[in-house]
This record gives C-alpha cells, structure tokens and sequence, in this order.
C-alpha cells in the first residue's frame, strides 16, 4: 500500500525526484558537481525572478534549523541587535538560536495560536535602542497560520532594520515580496514545498547585507559568506550532500514545469479546501480561518472523545501520516499538510478514511 505523507516535510516524492538521487557517484570536487550546484542556485533565484548580481543563493548540507541558524548568525552583525517575533516553536527557536551565540536580542512573544500584534511590535521597535534586524516566521507551522508580513515589513522599513525570514514552510509555494519589503534574506529547504528531499537547506541573502554583515564569524559549518565565496567560485567549503542535490535539482525542473510557486500555491489551497471542506461535514473544524492559514498546512481540533494516537495510528493502516500538534496542542490539535506528490485519488482516499474513522467513532461502543 502507498503511504502518503501529510507530515510537514519530507514530502511524499514523485517518482522523478526518487529517481534522480541515483544519478552518477559524483566529487564534490569535480565540475559535474560544480555545474548541478550552479544550476539549483540559479534556478532557486529564478522562482522569484530574483537578480542574481543583488542576490545569491547559498546552498548547505543541513536541514531547515542549519539554514536559519546560518543567517541569524552570519548577517546579524558582532554590533547588531535583533528583534524576534514569536507566535510558535519556530519564533521560539530563533531566540534560541540567538541565545546561544550572544547576539543581543530582545523578543515579541505571543501566545501560539495568536496574529502578530503590531501595535506592540511597533511600540518595541520605537522605544528601544535601534534594532539591525528582525527576525520572523512566515508560516508559523505550530498552527498553520501565515503570518501578515506586509505590515510588519513596513514596519521594519520605517525603523531602519532589515528582515531575516523563516521560510523553511513557505518558500515555493506563498508569496514573499523581495522587491518590497525590507528584507535582508531568508532561510528554506528543499524537503517542504519544492518537494526535493531533506539534506540541503539553503539561505537566500543580498549580497551587499552579506558583503556588508562584517566579521560575523560566530560559527565555522555555518558561515554564509565562507559558503558564498566559494560558491561564486564553483566550489563548496565542505562535502555537500550529492545526492540530495540532484534530488533538489530535479524537484525544480518540476516546479518549474509546473507553473513556479503560483501555480503550487493554487494547487495546495486547491486540495487544502477540499479536505476543510469534508472534515467540516464530518464535524471536524480547523483551527484557523481559512484567511489566516497557509496553503501549505492546516491544523485542526481533534474529534470529540479521539486522542491524537488512536487517529494518528487509525489513518496509518489505511495509508497516510498525518502530523501531531506540538506540546500542550498535542492533546488538541492534528495537521494536514498538503505538500508533495499527492493525487486525487490519495484526496478521495484520504476523505474516505476520515469518513470509516467517524462513522466508528459514532458507533456505541
Ligand atoms: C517554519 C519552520 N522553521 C524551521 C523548521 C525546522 O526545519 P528542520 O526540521 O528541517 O530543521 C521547520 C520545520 O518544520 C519549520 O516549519
């Protein structure tokens, strides 16, 4: 039986994806290496028709974390100071991340289910010493909620200070305004929505933020412009994962082919209505409005009287892995994602099994 997976990442492949990890034994040293390298990095730059003399992609051996962690550290800079807006584990993390490498931070906090209160944030960014950077998550994978950043951009814009974006969730597949907000770079990875598999994560930064970050050499694996050099020079400063990168390369020639990051958002909403609307009829309701979340992923309140493990387990046997809330929404909440090489018949299947878990959940027992 296909398993299918409605985790966050890793997705479910396509076959093409699978297929390319068994591509030649290849050096990373070798110039095969170097080519595949530079075609991810100006394909990855292409999904938003960014300049590649403004902007570079920097490819590392990591998962998400490893990506976010590389610009917190490498473009904040030893004098900076960084604001950090949590609303979820991963605005949580990113104070982490900053805690644990002295970089003098102060942070929004908010509860997780809650919008980003801007009110606050903007009274932070007026009274105290000026900010460098702020740091965010777009989609807040906690709940499902993507987070409003065209006010905050501006926000940020008014207040001198760049944007450090956590789109490990949503690049490839929601919008992100290069051209208009202030940003600074952002953090992602190729086993979400662009549907590679994990192992490479990637920072996609200006180059004159990175030519300009000074001597923010806090880490030696991490150092984005360490990464950068050597990149624009066909090398790599470390053993990258090959196999991954062909995986990585494959999955954009599909997006491309597909329609780009507009046409992967249409689909993901596309399927992401279509299971809120039959888990409604089953008197399943999500967390968020439909407004508030992302195409990507969607929480829900447990059913009635059904613990996470017994659903979790249910679906399971019947073929899909669906996700669990994190701490204290584990008791309340599952997730949906909609991510990867999903079909409708998988939808219709997927409806199908809801509808059998219902119907004995209703049975007296
Ligand atoms: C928004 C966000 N940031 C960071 C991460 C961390 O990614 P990883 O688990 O690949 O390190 C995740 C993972 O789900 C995420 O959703």
């Amino acid at each position: 039986m296909k398993t299918v997976l409605l985790n966050p990442g890793p997705v479910t492949l396509s076959s093409r994806v699978r297929e390319a990890m068994l591509g030649p034994d290849l050096c990373h040293r070798e110039p095969e290496f170097a080519a595949l390298q530079d075609k991810i990095r100006r394909q990855l730059l292409e999904i938003h028709a960014l300049d590649p003399m403004q902007w570079a992609a920097i490819l590392l051996t990591g998962s998400g974390t490893a990506a976010v962690e590389a610009m917190v550290t490498s473009l904040v800079p030893l004098d900076g100071r960084l604001l950090v807006i949590e609303n979820g584990v991963y605005g949580e993390r990113i104070s982490n991340i900053a805690r644990r490498h002295g970089i003098a931070a102060e942070r929004v906090e908010h509860p997780w289910l809650a919008r980003l209160d801007l009110a606050r944030i903007e009274a932070v960014l007026r009274d105290s010493a000026p900010f460098s950077h702020v740091a965010v998550v777009h989609h807040e994978t906690t709940s499902g909620r993507l987070n409003d950043l065209e006010q905050l951009a501006a926000l940020c814009a008014t207040h001198g200070a760049g944007l450090l974006l956590d789109a490990v969730s949503s690049f490839g597949a929601e919008e992100i305004d290069f051209s208009g907000w202030p940003l600074t770079a952002m953090a992602a990875t190729a086993n979400k929505c662009l549907h590679g598999v994990p192992g490479t994560a990637f920072v996609i930064a200006r180059r004159d933020a990175l030519a300009t970050a000074g001597e923010a050499y806090r880490t030696v694996y991490l150092d984005l412009q360490a990464y950068l050099r050597n990149q624009d020079q066909q090398g790599t400063p470390f053993t990258q994962s090959v196999q991954t990168f062909y995986a990585l390369s494959a999955a954009l020639d599909e997006l491309e082919e597909e329609g780009g990051w507009e046409a992967r958002r249409d689909l993901y909403r596309s399927r992401m209505s279509r299971v809120r609307r039959h888990l409604l009829t089953l008197g399943i309701s999500p967390l968020l409005e439909e407004g508030e979340s992302s195409c990507v992923l969607n929480a829900f309140h447990l059913p009635q009287g059904l613990s996470y493990p017994a659903l979790h387990d249910e679906l399971k046997a019947k073929g899909f892995i669906i996700y669990a809330g994190q701490s204290a929404l584990a008791q309340q909440i599952f997730r949906i994602s909609t991510m990867g090489d999903l079909n409708e018949p998988d939808l219709d299947r997927l409806c199908a099994a809801f509808d059998g878990i219902m119907q004995k959940e209703s049975l007296p027992r």
